[in-house]
């Protein structure tokens, strides 16, 4: 373990969750804590959880946040699975005033891309690679030549008339009990919709559905390569790490 650590929080619809992380190997240098996401997820209620996040390690230096929706320059955009509070919420200034510490804030399918390409599956991949991440909704990350284009917001994208996250999620997968091959019907609509419009070389798939990829991967019909994620449900910690250490240290 080296002396490079970061810490990162992924905040996320139903938990919280953060640890630190040695930058240099991309490892959780602490088993990582979760607290449940308050309901409502309101701004002032999420940033008392963060604060408790990092009072738990004693960590008293900048940190980097995922949140699950746009985040343009700092500021939220958009709340498709959060409190509709946090629109135009300046998130960094919100967390550094409830904290004390400097904060970097990413979207959370952004930050895993990040990780996955330092560390994961995406690592050293030339071209374009979109990461999704398949959870409460669909997230992506666009990668290209290992450089991310934030807030592509793919899973938004309007499939045979509906908002692709609520058909292909493995949130939709849970709520209308689809069985795994079902499911995986609609994310082949899904990704041989992406592909039609961006060519990807590579598909990575996150969220937690990364950790069983055989019971779904295999009945995923789509032309691009597509590789469950490596870094499992810690890439949005280990990303978030990784842009709040860049942006202590600049270009
Ligand atoms: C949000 C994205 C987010 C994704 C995964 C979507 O509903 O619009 O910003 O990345 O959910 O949490």
């Amino acid at each position: 373990m080296s002396d490079d650590l970061g810490f990162g929080i992924d905040i996320g619809g139903s938990g919280i969750k953060g640890a630190p992380v040695d930058l240099a190997t991309g490892e959780l240098a602490d088993d990582r804590y979760r607290v449940e996401t308050p309901q409502p997820s309101t701004p002032q209620a999420v940033a008392e959880v963060v604060n408790q996040v990092l009072e738990k390690f004693g960590w008293q230096s900048a940190f980097g946040c995922t949140f699950p929706a746009v985040v343009q320059h700092g500021v939220v955009r958009t709340a498709a699975n959060v409190s509709k509070e946090w629109i135009d919420t300046d998130i960094e200034t919100l967390l550094k005033n409830a904290t004390g510490h400097d904060v970097a804030a990413v979207n959370d399918a952004d930050a895993a891309g990040i990780a996955e390409v330092h560390f994961g599956a995406a690592r050293d991949k030339k071209g374009v690679v979109i990461l999704t991440t398949l959870g409460t909704g669909i997230g992506s990350a666009l990668i290209l030549d290992g450089l991310l284009v934030p807030n592509t917001e793919l899973g938004h994208l309007v499939i045979d008339g509906e908002d692709a996250e609520t058909r292909a999620s493995a949130g939709a997968r849970e709520n209308e009990e689809l069985g795994w091959q079902e499911w995986a019907k609609r994310l082949s609509r899904y990704y041989a919709y992406v592909e039609s419009l961006l060519w990807p070389d590579l598909f990575v798939v996150g969220g937690g559905v990364s950790k069983k990829p055989d019971k779904w991967l295999p009945y995923v019909e789509c032309r691009t390569p597509i590789v469950p994620a490596q870094l499992r449900n810690s890439a949005g910690i280990i990303g978030a790490a990784l842009v709040a250490s860049s942006h202590s240290t600049g270009p």
